[in-house]
């Protein structure tokens, strides 16, 4: 590869969107990594050339260092034995208190400290609460391991799915929690190829926003202030969505054009111009947990954070307020077929975890709706959460979905569904309309087609046949 490295041995526990992304990327700029999983089809299907998530990038790197530098396993003695520095990669979803669910890094941490037999930086990948740092040390020295063999600390990961390699190999900033010199030296080694911009000298570097002159920061702060910066930085991201949601809602009220005010905002370098889209909310597997688990974190200690509480709030009721701009176009639900495109939380993935278009796919359900929908990688498994049958069925192209069908509802924003051909949109839909969770479309544009065509903080948009009833709820 050309990337000048002192490689260092690195065990990834858990290969799901965080953990097999960071070990093909440690492998990539140099390191010697092992992959554990305790999902044994997993594994054998990541040894036997498989690629079980979609991202881009992931399968051409899997390929070039898939029994290079990359091997996979289950067994994680044999893997920490080996590694220098072992990741903790594994799910900490949400349990019911709101609080996450630390029960798989405890097991983790657990199985870990039976096998340290020299010293190791044990490094929390996954996201966690503050003071997870000190479970760790505290559950590995009870397993008998002495507290001169390892250390604790917090590497917080900051890719998004769908752009998570690229995401990992130009990250905006590297965060390092480390309250020993050794561990923060171990992590400064690993992510060195990253920061010296030696990675971006090579051939076959992925391309991103990084170069050689460029190359990412590392912050390096105390453990539990890394820790902190996550979840922190994950709630105010949430809360920019909620923001911008409710300025959507009172553009409706006195229709304007959100996108006018949130570019207006966006362009002070103060506020910027990401995360102010209006929508059906955030979703998937990080934004919600995050969000309950740091007002769980913040109730504990006795901070009053309340403002998470709202942003909560607004998001679920930013999905039924979708459902009856639906209602507001249909008038009644019972034995419509409803065309959906989008069923993953948002474009350019294929994980439906907590994704919006669920929820207002059930409302719409539950009202009698028939369903066709249709998504590029999510489809297989929306099918386990929505079970195919007569009222939820899935097609494989967009304008199958669309055909016959009284509405077109767009839920994810994945760049073709902004690509539509219009005049053959026209064609397919039994009437046209078209109810638009993610704003893709210019609303003028839509009502020049003959479309309906209802947004998201922006004018509603009905051709001159339909004007005279449009406010008729
Ligand atoms: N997905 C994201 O976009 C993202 C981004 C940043 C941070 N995070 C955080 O990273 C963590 C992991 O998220 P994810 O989306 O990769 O989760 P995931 O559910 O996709 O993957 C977790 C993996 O860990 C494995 N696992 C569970 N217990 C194990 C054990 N005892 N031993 C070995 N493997 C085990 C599971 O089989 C699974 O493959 C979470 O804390 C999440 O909040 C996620």
């Amino acid at each position: 590869m050309g990337v000048k490295t002192k490689p260092v041995s690195i065990a990834v526990v858990g290969s799901g969107y965080v953990g097999l992304v960071a070990a093909v990327c440690f492998a990539e700029i140099g390191h010697s990594v092992v992959c554990v999983d305790n999902d044994e089809q997993k594994v054998a299907m990541l040894r036997d050339g498989g690629v079980p998530i979609h991202e881009d990038f992931l399968p051409e790197l899997l390929a070039r260092h898939r029994n290079q530098r990359l091997q996979f396993t289950t067994d994680l003695s044999a893997a920490t034995q080996r590694a220098e520095a072992i990741f903790i990669a594994v799910g900490t979803p949400q349990s019911d208190s709101g609080n996450a669910d630390l029960s798989y890094v405890d097991a983790v941490a657990t199985q870990i400290s039976r096998s340290i037999g020299s010293y190791k930086v044990i490094v929390e990948k996954s996201t966690v609460p503050v003071y997870t740092n000190e479970w760790i040390r505290r559950v590995v020295e009870r397993n008998g391991t002495s507290s001169t063999n390892f250390d604790v600390a917090s590497n917080p990961e900051f890719l998004r799915e769908g752009t998570a390699v690229t995401d990992f190999l130009h990250p905006d900033r590297i965060v390092v929690g480390a309250d020993s010199e050794a561990a923060a030296d171990i992590l400064r080694a690993i992510y060195a190829p990253l920061t010296s911009g030696d990675y971006y000298r090579s051939d076959n570097a992925v391309i991103g926003h990084r170069t050689i002159s460029d190359p990412p920061p590392l912050l390096l702060t105390s453990t539990k202030a890394a820790e902190l910066i996550k979840h922190a930085s994950n709630a105010f991201l949430a809360m920019k969505i909620s923001f911008i949601n409710a300025v959507a809602n009172v553009c409706e009220a006195v229709d304007a054009n959100v996108e006018e005010v949130a570019r207006g905002m966006g362009l002070d370098k103060r506020i910027g111009s990401q995360f102010l889209r209006a929508g059906i909310g955030y979703g998937g597997s990080c934004f919600p947990k995050d969000v309950a688990a740091f007002r769980y974190v913040a109730e504990q200690l006795s901070v009053d954070f309340g403002i998470l509480t709202e942003v909560e709030k607004i998001n679920e009721q930013q999905k039924r307020r979708f459902f009856n701009k639906v209602r507001s176009a249909l008038w009644t639900f019972r034995g419509k077929r409803l065309a959906v495109l989008g069923l993953a939380f948002k474009g350019g993935t294929d994980d439906v975890r907590e994704s919006p278009a669920f929820d207002v796919i059930r409302m719409l359900l539950s009202e009698g709706c028939t369903i066709v929908a249709f998504d590029p990688a999510a489809t297989e498994r929306a099918k386990l959460e929505l079970p195919p049958g007569p009222a939820m069925q899935y097609v494989d192209d967009l304008y199958g979905a669309a055909t016959g069908a009284d509405a077109l509802l767009i839920l994810s924003d994945w760049p073709q569904f902004g690509e539509i051909d219009l005049e053959k949109l026209q064609t397919v839909l039994r009437y046209p309309i078209v109810i638009d969770g993610r704003n893709l479309y210019d609303p003028q544009q839509m009502l020049e087609h003959g479309f309906t065509y209802l947004s998201v903080g922006r004018p509603a948009m009905y051709p001159a046949r339909e004007r005279a009833g449009a406010r008729v709820r």
